[in-house]
């Protein structure tokens, strides 16, 4: 493992496959009801989210107290961010106090990396800007290896915000180096320029019910709504006519495919309300790896140290 989790990109199919591996093991623990691990002393995992987050800072704060290691996190509102404090100074008194394994969310693209040459510590990017979240996506990856057996040769529809979404990034990086197809849809406004020439494995659809058909997964990602105000798309209405995840749609996809969305889901915006608890939705069950993936990361990173 390297001394940093910055991003998917560049990371080897064997350096994926290191993580899920040991990610794998954990998950069938966790599934079998163990939360007490009590492999790592001397570690201790402090979460700096400058951004809001439910799943991802809860499951880091649980792994690293399910695998004993100390957790803190930070919460930046509550901070000396708010009298001034830099971001670099943060970070250097967060590592003073001895943490050697810190979590970050950050709203600008590349402070992980920014950070990654000035502190001792090791830095897991928990998603920057509009550029990675390297664990969702492993644990994406995670969840369709178990749903599969396999990631290689799968089809995986991607619809909805891509411009915007670190998720989609993170997954197209990993999923076409570990072997997947995907689709892209989106709005005209929703697509980066480009995208496709990330990898051959990569095609963008005309229609949702291009990108669904014969697909083993259908990914749906966030609309933020937010962002409603720069007009990207008509309505609500119009996005949901062309490009939700129905259940009517669905029907277009492989028999045993399964829908997944990073969360948090806009319930009758990217996915029909009710598909979220639908026989074939994993949506829950990501929440589940994404744990097992961090417990498995920060236990490469603190057995590096040894
Ligand atoms: N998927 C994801 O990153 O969710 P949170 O924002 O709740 O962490």
């Amino acid at each position: 493992m390297r001394k940093d989790l910055l991003g998917i990109e560049g990371l080897s199919e064997a350096e994926i496959n290191e993580i899920l591996d040991l990610a794998e093991v954990y998950k069938r623990d966790l599934d079998s009801g163990k939360k007490k691990f009590n492999k790592l002393v001397d570690v201790s995992v402090c979460n700096v989210f400058y951004e809001n987050s439910t799943r991802t800072r809860t499951s880091f704060e649980n792994a690293a107290k399910f695998l004993g290691a100390n957790a803190i996190s930070v919460s930046v509102a509550q901070s000396s961010v708010t009298k001034g404090e830099s971001l670099l100074d943060t970070i250097e008194t967060i590592e003073a106090i001895k943490n050697n394994i810190i979590v970050i969310r950050h709203s600008s693209s590349g402070v992980p990396q920014i950070l990654s040459g000035r502190t001792a510590a090791h830095i897991i990017n928990a998603g920057d800007g509009q550029h990675e979240h390297p664990t969702q996506a492993l644990l994406d990856m995670l969840a369709m290896r178990e749903e599969f057996g396999t990631i290689r040769g799968l089809t995986v529809a991607i619809i909805g915000d891509i411009k915007y979404s670190r998720v989609a990034r993170s997954n197209i990086y990993g999923l076409t180096t570990m072997g997947a197809n995907i689709r892209l849809f989106a709005p005209q406004t929703m697509m980066p320029c480009g995208i496709n020439k990330l990898s051959d494995k990569v095609t963008l659809c005309n229609s949702v019910e291009e990108a669904i058909c014969g697909c083993d997964v259908v990914m749906g990602l966030r609309i933020q709504l937010e962002r409603q105000t720069e007009g990207l798309f008509p309505s609500i209405g119009e996005y949901y006519s062309q490009y939700a995840i129905t259940k009517e749609r669905m029907k277009l996809a492989k028999s045993n495919a399964v829908i997944m969305h990073p969360g948090p889901v806009n319930r009758g915006v990217e996915l029909e309300y009710g598909l979220v608890d639908d026989k074939c939705s994993r949506i829950l069950n990501q929440v589940t790896c994404g744990l097992a993936v961090r417990m498995a990361v920060i236990t490469l990173m603190a057995e590096d140290n040894k």
